[in-house]
């Protein structure tokens, strides 16, 4: 078997096309502009270009993009002081702090200083307990794009046996969460898991979230099972640099049923759905209808 590819770049697209339809529609019947606040505290390269990135995006769905470009040196005082005129600004919809923080700042407790109702990153606890309890929430980027591609791909999931490879707050758990919101049967499994190829040999569903390149091979994924691979990793190879998955992709693609590839896959889907949050944080703060198929 071949499988199909899941073309996330694409699916992308389409994310933001309707983001946008609908950000026209606020504008035009309702007076609203959404608009996203991103924090970057320090000169992180990748960081830089992670939030360059998601300005960009948010400007071209017609949304207000706030950049706040903090000194590495910055105090967690002045960082809280920051994030209480965001939270208090009706401009602002959606609140993003870009991860890592420098390492004399308390990640936890900023990021649980955003209001919950503007944390499109989904990552305050209070989205964390809701999302766990099965009640409207913001839910993290990334496992929303895996969860918009995996019903696009399938319909319904209900009844699929579903491995996460990965425990991460960001991606891993909250994954989990929302198979289990879409009747999967869950497993979660980590570096510590037994017999971890044969915990994956029963998947119907793959999704691999744990940043280690390639480690997923070809002969752990069932016959005709559905990959998703979270994994960037960057790696030398024939003397370039490269960028692969945490799934080899060459064997798993010849037996999966479908999969996605890296790139092109869940990295695009992660901008456009915290757009999408975005969206959907606006319209709750407004007290309007929220846009379908954008949300869990
Ligand atoms: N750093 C890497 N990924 C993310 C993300 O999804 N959100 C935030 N806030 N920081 C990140």
């Amino acid at each position: 078997m071949t499988a199909k590819v899941i073309d996330g770049k694409a699916f992308a697209a389409e994310v933001r096309a309707k983001v946008a339809a609908h950000v026209t529609r606020l504008k035009e019947e309702n007076g609203i502009t959404p608009g996203l606040a991103v924090v970057l505290v320090g000169e992180d390269p990748a960081s830089q270009v992670y939030v360059r990135s998601k300005g960009k995006q948010t400007v071209e769905v017609g949304m207000n993009s706030y950049e706040h470009k903090l000194d590495a040196d910055t105090s967690e005082a002045d960082l809280l002081a920051l994030i209480d005129r965001l939270n208090k600004d009706a401009t602002v919809h959606g609140i993003l702090v870009q991860l890592p923080l420098p390492k004399h700042l308390d990640s936890d407790l900023v990021i649980n200083a955003i209001d919950p109702a503007k944390d499109v990153d989904g990552f305050h606890i209070s989205n964390v307990g809701l999302l766990g309890t099965g009640q409207k929430s913001m839910v993290p980027c990334t496992p929303l794009g895996c969860l918009m591609m995996l019903r696009d791909h399938h319909g319904s999931l209900a009844g699929m046996d579903a491995v996460v490879l990965g425990r991460s707050n960001i991606v891993g758990k909250p994954m989990a969460q929302l198979l289990l919101g879409d009747s999967c049967t869950v497993t979660i499994a980590h570096s510590r898991t037994k017999d971890l190829a044969d915990v994956c040999r029963r998947a119907d569903i793959v999704v691999a979230a744990v940043g280690r390149p390639e480690m997923v091979p070809g002969d752990w994924i069932k016959p005709g099972a559905t990959v998703i691979d979270v994994g960037i990793n960057r790696i030398e190879r024939d003397g370039k640099t490269v960028l692969v998955g945490d799934v080899d992709y060459a064997s798993a693609a010849a037996v999966a049923g479908a999969i996605t590839p890296v790139p092109g896959g869940v990295g695009p889907m992660t901008i456009a759905c915290l757009l999408a949050n975005t969206l959907t944080a606006c319209c709750r703060a407004n007290g309007l209808a929220e846009p379908e198929g954008l949300t869990a």
